[in-house]
């Protein structure tokens, strides 16, 4: 869904990509296969080392974090950065703003898609992680970043990204269990997150269904 969004405001074939807080790619590897050439840069070696094994070897895969990207300037066509921003320490937000402005051609594009605190994949995750401020503070900054660090609003668009999951025990060991800190929260409290989880599913063909509403912020660049 984040790629057809993004497809649909500019063709990416040919074109130079980073993906930041990229986790373990799955949204490089379908810039990847839409025809362009791509940096997955991840803080989390855990994760750029699953990445390194996992990806096409086409994609060139970087340690590195927001704020302080290992890329050269004016590089890149394109910055993008799925669900990640809200990750990135907010002391340090401003300064990853100036490096995707830095590492951006003159005709590059900045997109961000950030989760909103709602939704019902978020009424479930809360219980484990509260991200209700940090993605407060993420929107704010990204609807009043128009002409500001040097971009300008060219595109917002909200859609819900739907989660298919074939059973709760699943959910758990996909999105819970791999966190340690989430594992911790949810040993303490499993009961009321399979309630929650439990009441707020829709079922779709036997599967399990959760929603997520996000933003897709895109941004052109104003100097
Ligand atoms: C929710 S995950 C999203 C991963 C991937 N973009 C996706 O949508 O599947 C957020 C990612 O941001 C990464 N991250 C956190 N702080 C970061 C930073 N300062 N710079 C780059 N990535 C960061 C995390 O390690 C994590 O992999």
């Amino acid at each position: 869904m984040h790629i057809d969004h993004l497809k649909s405001l500019r063709p990416l074939q040919g074109l130079i990509i980073t993906d930041v807080g990229a986790g373990d790619g799955v949204y490089s590897r379908e810039l990847d296969a839409a025809g362009a050439t791509v940096t997955a840069i991840e803080v989390d070696p855990i994760k750029v080392a699953k990445a390194l094994t996992g990806l096409p070897r086409t994609i060139d895969v970087k340690l590195g974090a927001a704020e302080d990207l290992p890329l050269g300037d004016k590089s890149q066509d394109l910055v993008c950065l799925f669900f990640s921003l809200h990750h990135v320490p907010s002391n340090v937000q401003s300064e990853a703003l100036e490096e995707f402005h830095r590492v951006l051609k003159p005709t590059g594009r900045l997109h961000i898609v950030e989760p909103h605190p709602y939704g019902t994949m978020f009424d479930v995750v809360r219980l484990v992680e509260d991200e209700t401020e940090v993605r407060t503070n993420s929107h704010a900054l990204l609807t009043g970043l128009d002409g500001r660090h040097g971009f300008q609003l060219v595109d917002m668009k909200q859609y819900v990204l739907t989660r298919e999951y074939p059973t709760f025990e699943f959910f758990v060991e996909k999105i819970i269990l791999p966190d340690p800190e989430r594992r911790q929260a949810y040993e303490a409290n499993s009961a009321d997150i399979e309630d929650t989880f439990n009441r707020v599913k829709e079922s779709r063909e036997g599967r399990v269904v959760l929603h997520q509403p996000c933003t897709a912020f895109h941004y052109s660049l104003t100097q």
